[in-house]
């Protein structure tokens, strides 16, 4: 499956990186979202794939397209062949604001698996604690801040002064942004874009050691799929703040709503397919650059199985064959 569909994500990830590029600035997120979601999905259906959507838009009656249950792919439109049968979880924009704002980090983002390899996580928050490589294994949940702290800086050969943890900025995390600062970190405050924050803290010298707080759960489990091919580790559990969201859960099968997932319970998939594309400028991708010729493109694009990760420089040289291509 991902020798021959990772190359095929990508051209996906690459289309709704364009077009919600050329939203840039325009200060309408959903405007950018929705130039993120159609061109998604309709690059969807070439892909070689009997696809369903696990994670995307919405259930049905909220989203159009990229809905939850959503059957995507060639399979759809060619009954004469035998294609594999993919769950796909899909950030189409993750950070519509930053788009919508010309910020950095905002990105396009799609997990595949073996059917099953996907928590189909409900749209609720999740508290999570994302490491890299070296810190697996070495933070927990609930331990106190200051204790996983100094497990991170003690697996990193350093102090805990030297970290730089990411935070969602926002007023749930008051005491976890003061209880990071009395522990003496430093502290990344970001406004929007915990899953690319993630990725980034799981690629070593990023200058970015750990990401805490609470986000998406769908976010985290795109996180997880990420991170098993980059072997790092999110811990996480789903915040069940309203009594409908017990029902919810039952009805997606949850048993434990306190349940602490790890990343191989969050995407369980012994195949797995991670691809997303840089829209804005980050730490971790260069957005889209449209120039006199074309379109450049910088994407990331791994495969659990087979071990690869890839970083992809893409020229598009649509406008006509007198193009010049630079270097970098
Ligand atoms: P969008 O993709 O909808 O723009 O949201 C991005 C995001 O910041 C995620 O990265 C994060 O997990 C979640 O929203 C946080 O939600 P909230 O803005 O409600 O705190």
């Amino acid at each position: 499956m991902e020798k021959e569909l990772s190359l095929e994500f990508l051209r996906v990830v690459e289309r709704a990186a364009i077009a919600s590029a050329r939203t840039m600035g325009l200060g309408d997120r959903h405007g950018s979202d929705q130039a993120a979601v159609q061109a998604m999905r309709s690059e969807m259906d070439t892909v070689g794939m009997d696809g369903t959507i696990v994670i995307g838009e919405g259930e049905r009656d909220e989203a159009p397209m990229l809905y939850i249950g959503e059957k995507v792919g060639a399979a759809l439109h060619d009954k004469n062949r035998k294609y594999p049968a993919v769950d796909i979880a899909v950030d189409p924009l993750e950070g519509t604001n930053l788009c919508a704002t010309g910020e950095p980090n905002a990105i396009v983002v799609l997990a595949a698996s073996n059917r099953g390899g996907l928590l189909h996580a409900p749209d609720l928050y999740m508290e999570k604690i994302i490491v890299g490589p070296a810190c697996k294994g070495a933070v927990e949940l609930d331990a106190p801040v200051k204790d996983n702290l100094k497990a991170i800086a003690k697996r990193l050969s350093r102090d805990v002064e030297d970290l730089v943890v990411i935070v969602l900025d926002r007023p749930r995390h008051e005491k976890l942004i003061a209880d990071i600062r009395k522990a003496g970190a430093r502290i990344r405050l970001i406004s929007d874009g915990d899953l690319s924050a993630g990725i980034t803290a799981a690629v070593s010298n990023t200058g970015i050691h750990a990401v805490m707080g609470t986000g998406g759960a769908p976010e985290g489990v795109l996180t997880a799929a990420a991170l098993r091919c980059l072997n790092g580790q999110i811990l996480g559990r789903l915040v069940v703040s309203r009594p409908e969201h017990i029902g919810r859960l039952a009805e997606m099968g949850v048993k434990d709503p306190r349940r602490i997932y790890d990343t191989q319970d969050l995407a369980p998939g012994d195949k797995i397919i991670f691809a997303c594309t840089g829209v804005t400028g980050g730490n971790l991708l260069r957005g889209v650059r449209f120039f006199g010729d074309g379109t450049r493109t910088q994407s990331l694009v791994m495969t659990y199985d087979n071990r690869q990760v890839r970083f992809i420089d893409s020229v598009h040289l649509e406008k006509g064959s007198d193009v010049k291509v630079q270097f970098y």
